[in-house]
């Protein structure tokens, strides 16, 4: 039997490619959307393909809507066995610029979304001893910058939710998988809440630096595809790494973490953006 997979995120960029991606493989896939009518892509891509995929309505920042979600899915498929959380945004702009409530909205989008969906889907999984959650997290769970640290914590906070639930539910055959790709060209950018320095912030140049910086990584940045055959194979590696570094950028800036000392490392960060 087909096994099934839930996606959140399926409008654009990695959340699409990566439903796609498992359905081309066989899964039979659940698609997330938080506005059905942007389904176009989806079905565009699946109908070339070939593939059958179906698609839910989720805000996973509304826990009614996620659990509602998981309980007609769970009806109808009966048991789930991957489940991607993708769907997430950025919110830039330094810690005076932001406000409380942004940065709730964000972590109700990028990180409580991700725990709402896995506390619906896990007691199934557990019962089953198998299933696979894979957290979409970014090289931004692993480093943090300036002009970020509403998202940059949001994705630390995944990362750390995700290192206890390796024990909590790995102890019953569940894993659970890090992706975490660098910049990535997809509509991120585009889609990412900016909050303008207030009027005589000192934060006003390094925000335009990281924000002009991303958006020029993101020009020659991965493909979403490229991260949608490495969520595939988090998906169906017979023993899944913890997390999967995805990008030369992602690559290069972990790897200079590890080899530098905390205070090497930031040093090389300041060189690069101040
Ligand atoms: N692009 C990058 O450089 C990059 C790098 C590392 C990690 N990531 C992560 O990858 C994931 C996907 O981002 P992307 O690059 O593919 O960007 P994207 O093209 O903007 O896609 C984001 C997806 O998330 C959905 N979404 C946002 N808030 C939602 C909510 N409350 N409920 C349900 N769906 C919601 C969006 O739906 P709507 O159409 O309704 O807005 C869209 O489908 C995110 O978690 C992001 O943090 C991205």
């Amino acid at each position: 039997m087909a096994k099934t997979a839930i996606v959140t995120g399926c409008s654009s960029g990695i959340g699409l490619e990566s439903a796609l991606e498992l359905a081309r493989a066989g899964y039979t896939v659940y698609a997330g959307l938080r506005d059905e009518a942007r389904a176009g892509p989806l079905k565009d891509g699946s109908s070339k393909d070939g593939s059958d995929i179906k698609t839910f309505q989720v805000n996973v920042a509304d826990g009614e809507s996620v659990r509602s979600a998981a309980g007609r899915i769970l009806d109808e498929a009966g048991s789930i066995d991957v489940l991607v959380n993708n769907a997430g945004y950025g919110l830039f702009g330094s810690i005076e610029d932001i406000s409380i409530q942004d940065m709730r909205k964000q972590f109700e989008t990028n990180f409580f979304g991700a725990v709402e969906m896995i506390q619906q889907l896990a007691p199934g999984m557990r019962a089953q001893k198998s299933g696979r959650i894979i957290n979409i997290s970014s090289v931004a769970g692993r480093i943090g910058f300036p002009c970020s640290p509403a998202y940059v914590s949001s994705k630390f906070a995944l990362e750390g939710l995700s290192e206890c639930l390796r024990y909590e539910l790995g102890a019953h055959g569940v894993q659970t998988v890090l992706i975490e790709p660098g910049v990535v060209k997809t509509k991120f950018m585009d889609n990412a809440s900016m909050k303008a320095p207030k009027a005589g912030s000192p934060y006003a140049e390094i925000t335009e630096k990281v924000i002009a910086g991303i958006r020029m990584m993101a020009e020659l940045g991965t493909q979403a595809t490229d991260v949608a055959k490495i969520v595939l194979k988090a998906a169906t590696d017979p023993d899944p790494l913890p997390r999967y570094v995805v990008g030369n950028d992602a690559v290069m800036f972990l790897e200079s973490k590890k080899t530098m000392t905390d205070a090497e490392f930031e040093d090389y960060i300041k060189k690069e953006l101040y």
